[in-house]
Parts: C-alpha cells; structure tokens; sequence
C-alpha cells in the first residue's frame, strides 16, 4: 500500500487558491497540450504562474497516449532542467509526462531509459497536477504509462516518487471536454474502481476508496455527460477519478486493462475506449469469481432494485455496464476501430504479457478465454 502526500485543492472557482502554492518558486515547467493550452482557465492559470515575475518554460506539444520517443524528446528540448515547480494541466498524457518530469529534472537524476530498465527514482522537483479529463485518476498514482511502440504495448514507470506534491481538481477545467473524450475517461475511472475493487490485492482500504468512487460515479457520470456545464457533476467526476487513481495506488488494476494494453500500444486506440469496448466482456468473466462485489456495487447504483439475489444483482451488473457503454455512445466493436480479428492471437499473446496487472485478477485465464474477450469485440460474421 502506498500513501499519498499530496495537498489537495479543490472546487469551483478555486484557481486563485493556487498562488501560495506558487510562492517563493521561481522557475516554473508547464506541461500542456494544444488544446489545453487555448482554454480561458489554462490561461488564467498561466497569468498566475507569471505572476511576480516567474521565469515560466511551456511545454504545450504533450501528444495523447505518449510513447518513451515524446518524452525523451521533450527531455531533449528542455533548455535547462534548474526547474522549481512542474505544473501539468492536461489528461492522463499530459500529467503521466509531468510526473516523469519532475523526477528527470531532479538533481542527479536517473535517465529515462534506466527508469524504463526497471530502475527506481528517488527525488522529484515539486509538482502540482491539475487534470482535466476525470478519468485516469493519474494525479493519484504511482504510475506513468508510456506506449513502446517497438513492442505494441504500454509499460509502466512505478514508484511513490512520482506521486504529486500538489493536485488541483478544478471542474471549470473539465467543461470543455467534448462528450466522447468525457465518456471515454468517465469509463476509464469506472474500470480503476470495479477492477481494483474486486482485485486479488484488494483491502479493507482500497475497498473503501473504491466503493466511495463509484458511489459518485455511478449518480454522475450521465449528467456529466450530458450537462458538461453541470459544474457540481464534473466536480464529483473528478473525484470519482481521483478515488479510482488512488484505488490502484492502493490496489491495482486487472483483466480490462491487461487487454486494453496491446490496444493503446499497437492500435492507438484511445486509452478510455480500448476500456469501454472491453469492461462488460472482461466484467462477465470475472463476475462468478466476484458475486458478492458485485452485487455491492450494484446496490450503489440509483433505483437498482435491491430486493434481487446477489447472484442476479452480479449479472444484473454485467448487462447495466454493457448498457451504460452503449448509451454513452462509445464504439463497441474493434473492427471499425482498425483492428483486424486475424489479430486476436497476438492480441492475446500481448495481453497475457502484462503480468503485473493479470496476476490481480480474480480468475485465471487461458489463452483461449483471452482469445474468447477479444472475439467477442468483433461482428458477428
Ligand atoms: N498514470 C496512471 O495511473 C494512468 C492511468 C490510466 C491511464 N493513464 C494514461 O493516461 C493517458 C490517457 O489519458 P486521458 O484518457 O485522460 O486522455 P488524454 O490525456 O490522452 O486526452 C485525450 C484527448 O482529450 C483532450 N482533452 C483533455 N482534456 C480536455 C478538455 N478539458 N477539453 C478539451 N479537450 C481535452 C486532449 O487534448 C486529448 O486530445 C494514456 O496514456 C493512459 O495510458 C495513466
Ligand atoms: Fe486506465
């Protein structure tokens, strides 16, 4: 289990709250990406960064589901690392690529490829988080995700030093996301909390994070979909996100995100909707080997008849989830998505490669269960 440090600011209207955190801090690192950066509070943000006259250093290039290649660049192009706060204002990409700044701009720090041999960082330059999807719950874990394009998949750099200083979850950040992206990582942030909630290393802690996440996201997620001005329901989006990030801080992710590694790494395929395509099939093979945390969850969601059995409540869930995917309005089917089904066994192969999360998973499965999941996301021919 790790323990998160981080201060937490929070709420509509909060940006000013940020200053003290800026106090006395003279050379500032802002990672972004292009349309981050346009919005009216990034740039608030940025005025107040400027403020008494800080030498502020933009980075607003951070490409979505970023690869080991973007960030050595990024290193690469950093004029000088004497860096006092670095500030990340995106999603998941953009504040995965913080977090690995803050520890590569440490003194004496290790190199990027060491971190990616396995290494561990032991410094970080102070960082402050401020996401704006509510779905990764990055500004809560351990973890930053780089794709590796030369092995069609994703790896993770893990330590608590990556962890923030600072988060901010400011719901006017949020509003601007358009419905498939706040979809997509409201999904992602659902998975975190399902998986790490029934999960082999699940405790009386993460139980606990994890059950209060969903409690928000299961009443918010619709509106805040469909309400993206709804500030109170981004709000407790991007708590949600960030009870499902500390859920994995304290747990850890399993059978959706090991399959949903080989889609992002090879197929590019967002980050959120590799998610969304796989949480009911991977869902409904993990169901009979968690009823029980099933049915719990299914307690929690609003006017959920409470009468059922546990065991229709567990398969009750599966169907609502499946549900849920399809009147967000996110792809179900890999085929339209440009993965070829003659993929499905390299898939599989890839997918049982990511042993750190599928050793979490309540169930094993074969190499014919994977290919089963995977066959399930294509038409029916
Ligand atoms: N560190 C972790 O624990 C962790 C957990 C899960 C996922 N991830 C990683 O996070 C990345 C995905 O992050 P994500 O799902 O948040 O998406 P993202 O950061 O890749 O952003 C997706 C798109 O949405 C846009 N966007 C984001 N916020 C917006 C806003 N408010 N308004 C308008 N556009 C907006 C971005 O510009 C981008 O084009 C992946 O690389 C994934 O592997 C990390
Ligand atoms: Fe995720």
């Amino acid at each position: 289990m790790i323990t998160i440090n981080s201060t937490l600011i929070s709420g509509a209207g909060a940006i000013p709250a940020l200053a003290p955190v800026l106090a006395g801090r003279q050379r500032v690192l802002l990672l972004s990406d292009a349309n981050i950066i346009k919005l009216e509070e990034t740039q608030q943000i940025v005025a107040l960064l400027r403020n008494e006259g800080r030498d502020v250093y933009i980075i607003d290039s951070v490409p979505a589901e970023p690869s080991q290649h973007d960030v050595a660049n990024i290193v690469r192009e950093l004029p000088d690392r004497t860096i006092d706060i670095v500030v990340g204002i995106g999603g998941g990409s953009v504040l995965d690529v913080a977090k690995l700044l803050s520890v590569l701009c440490a003194p004496e720090s290790k190199s990027l490829e060491a971190l990616l041999a396995g290494e561990k960082p032991t410094h970080r330059v102070t960082s402050l988080l401020i996401p704006t999807t509510a779905g990764t719950g990055s500004e809560a874990t351990p973890n930053a995700i780089l794709a590796i394009p030369e092995q069609s998949t994703k790896v993770g750099i893990i330590s608590p030093v990556l962890l923030p200083d600072y988060v901010a979850l400011l719901p006017e950040l949020t509003t601007s996301m358009p419905a498939h992206i706040a979809s997509s990582t409201g999904i992602d942030a659902l998975c975190h909390l399902l998986e790490c909630y029934t999960s082999t290393v699940a405790n009386p802690v993460s139980d606990n994070v994890a059950l209060t996440g969903l409690y928000k996201l299961l009443r918010n997620i619709d509106v805040a979909v469909s309400e993206p001005h709804n500030l109170n329901a981004r709000l407790e989006m991007l708590w949600a996100s960030y009870y499902g990030g500390a859920a994995i801080a304290h747990a850890g992710t399993h059978l959706v995100h090991a399959l949903s590694y080989p889609l992002g790494g090879k197929y590019h395929l967002p980050h959120g909707v590799a998610n969304a395509i796989l949480l009911a099939p991977c869902m409904k093979v993990v169901r009979p080997h968690a009823v029980e945390k099933f049915a719990r969850v299914w307690d929690l969601i609003p006017g959920a008849d409470t009468a059922l059995s546990d065991d229709e409540k567990s398969h009750a869930l599966v169907a609502y989830l499946a549900d849920l995917v399809k009147r967000l309005n996110l792809p179900d089917n890999l085929e339209t998505m440009g993965v070829p089904r003659s993929d499905i066994s390299s898939l599989s192969d890839a997918a049982l490669n990511v042993k750190r999360l599928m050793n979490n998973a309540p169930c094993t499965v074969s190499h014919d269960e994977v290919q089963g999941i995977y066959h399930t996301l294509f038409p029916k021919n």
